[in-house]
């Protein structure tokens, strides 16, 4: 299991990756977001994370994931990224029954138009069912055929209302949620308010060009304050973990 040099509020001390980023317990609801970024803060290469990531960064995902009641995440973060089945690792299906979760997380995509891939194994290897969260303005066609394969949520007339579909998925006892992005997803649900907590991967790499950063999205009327509740470092990736500060 990944072992990570903690550095934040105590340094040198090694720390279990599970346990430092384990999900808080009887919330209704929390939002966790985990994201990847160069030192320039380009969230893409050519139009996919590829490079940024690593073998650490990899496997602390793996964690997330396995920690977690369902993956949110933005149709074309998974059209980029070629989603499989999502699995939990050998090491936390245990953890997970004793939290009385599922054998592993749903994945549940934002899409209008339901343009995905449904002969792909992340819907035919799916462990557990997944959920599609769209709109009333979907096609019937592609809404009929995704039934076939996915629980279909409607959350919205012509953009899914992020409150809603996070409400529905607390709501079938999936109140543990990971957001996975991408960056069009994570501007709306900060525009929302409704992060709770920001997973922040620094690659020891610079790339420049056009890349999107973390979030893309009109600016928010205001920041949004964070606190930093950890920070590790392990095959030279920097992992923080900030906190959403206490709403008044
Ligand atoms: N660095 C990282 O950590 C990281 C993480 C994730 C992704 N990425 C990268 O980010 C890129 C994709 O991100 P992106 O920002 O372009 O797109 P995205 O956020 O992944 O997905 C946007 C899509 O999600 C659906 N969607 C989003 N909000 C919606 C709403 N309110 N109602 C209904 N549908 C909604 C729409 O799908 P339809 O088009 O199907 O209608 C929309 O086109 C990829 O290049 C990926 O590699 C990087």
């Amino acid at each position: 299991m990944l072992s990570l040099k903690q550095i934040h509020p105590a340094p040198g001390r090694d720390v279990s990756a599970a346990d430092a980023y384990a999900r808080p317990d009887g919330v209704a609801r929390h939002v966790c977001v985990n994201m990847v970024s160069s030192v320039d803060g380009a969230a893409t290469i050519e139009g996919r994370v590829g490079a940024l990531t690593g073998p650490a960064d990899q496997e602390l995902l793996g964690i997330l994931r396995s920690l977690s009641d369902v993956l949110l995440v933005g149709a074309a973060t998974v059209r980029a990224e070629g989603y499989g089945p999502v699995v939990t690792m050998p090491e936390l299906a245990e953890r997970r029954r004793t939290a009385g979760q599922e054998p592993a997380p749903r994945l549940a995509m934002l899409t209008r138009a339901l343009d995905l891939d449904l002969a792909s194994r992340a819907f035919t290897a799916a462990v557990a069912r997944p959920v599609l969260i769209t709109t009333e303005r979907a096609a019937p066609e592609r809404l009929a055929a995704a039934r076939a394969v996915a629980d279909v949520v409607i959350a919205g007339e012509e953009s899914v209302d992020l409150r809603t579909a996070l409400d529905v998925l607390a709501d079938r006892g999936l109140p543990r949620i990971l957001s996975e992005g991408g960056p069009r997803v994570l501007a709306q649900l900060f525009s929302d308010d409704l992060v709770d907590e920001l997973c922040l991967a620094i690659s020891p790499v610079v790339v420049s060009g056009a890349g999107q950063r973390i979030m893309s999205g009109p600016a928010l009327p205001q920041p949004v304050p964070m606190r930093l509740a950890a920070a590790f470092e392990e095959d030279g990736f920097l992992f923080t973990r900030y906190l959403r500060s206490p709403r008044e």
